[in-house]
């Protein structure tokens, strides 16, 4: 591991699981501090399809960080730190429609924010910050993504709306019939601050989402087990990760999405990596 700032540069940063690794050619690793503290562990830097890409295992290589402890101002700052203005972020959901099964790949387009108590934002003093974040992820990431999957076999769920639990324990059967109720399509634990926090430094932020498992109100067995979630995952991740791949691939690296822009004009307290 080296120190910044002789850091190599990365334009796409993707926050996953540990799987990841592999995929970069001629990984560098750093280490980044910010003042949010240490990522959740050394950033993982290489090259992908022509692309540098930098690598955040989001709960720690040895996932040592359950969701509502990870840094996720400290990963997304050092992420911007690193010159990622784009960033990937596959992760594991439970579906709240029971045509979405196990091993679906959704993009969402829309988020609800169930935790409590997490930092949810870089700008706490000095000057207070409104981003907008009607719409919460980048657009051009969400076309990228699901053109991709579709290319590479997978039926993509284009849209639909995550709602963000504050877990670590999994849904009651009420909670789940409720959130299903009101439309919502997904559910996880660490699709937010994530995505508000990428857009608070005018990040692309692209949700890839891999549905593990029926959420406890939608199948009619036992409920949502880590057994499931992981197995489910660990079959999948072979593809993910190479949808991942293809997403870098495809990404214009040109933004000419509205998210470069989100902070225009508004007086931030500190100044951006
Ligand atoms: N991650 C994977 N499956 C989940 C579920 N059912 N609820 C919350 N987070 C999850």
């Amino acid at each position: 591991t080296s120190q910044l700032p002789t850091a190599p540069a990365a334009e796409i940063g993707v926050i996953g699981g540990s799987g990841f690794y592999s995929f970069l050619d001629d990984i560098e690793e750093v280490q980044v501090d910010t003042p949010f503290g240490p990522p959740s562990d050394p950033i993982a830097i290489g090259e992908l399809a022509g692309r540098r890409v930098a690598f955040v295992p989001r709960h720690g290589r040895d996932h040592r960080f359950p969701p509502h402890r990870i840094p996720y101002r400290a990963n997304l700052w050092a992420l911007r730190s690193l010159g990622v203005r784009q960033v990937l972020a596959p992760s594991a959901v439970g579906s709240l429609t029971p045509d979405h099964g196990p091993g679906t790949l959704a993009v969402p387009d829309q988020l609800v924010d169930r935790t409590y108590g997490r930092s949810q934002t870089f700008y706490d003093e000095g000057a207070a910050v409104h981003v907008s974040f009607s719409d919460p992820y980048c657009p051009t990431g969400r076309q990228t993504a699901v053109g991709a999957a579709r290319t590479a076999g997978w039926s993509p769920v284009d849209g639909g709306t995550l709602v963000v639990i504050e877990g670590p324990r999994f849904s009651t059967r009420a909670e789940s019939l409720w959130y299903a109720s009101q439309g919502w399509t997904l559910v996880g634990m660490t699709g937010h601050p994530e995505a508000v926090l990428a857009r608070e430094l005018a990040l692309c932020y692209t949700p890839l989402c891999l549905v593990t498992d029926l959420d406890a109100g939608i199948e009619e067995g036992e409920g949502v087990t880590m057994d499931e979630v992981l197995r489910v995952f660990a079959e999948n991740v072979g593809r993910l990760r190479d949808l991942v791949a293809d997403v870098v691939k495809s990404l214009p690296s040109d933004r000419t999405c509205p998210c470069p822009q989100v902070l225009d004009g508004i007086d931030l307290p500190l100044t951006l990596p």
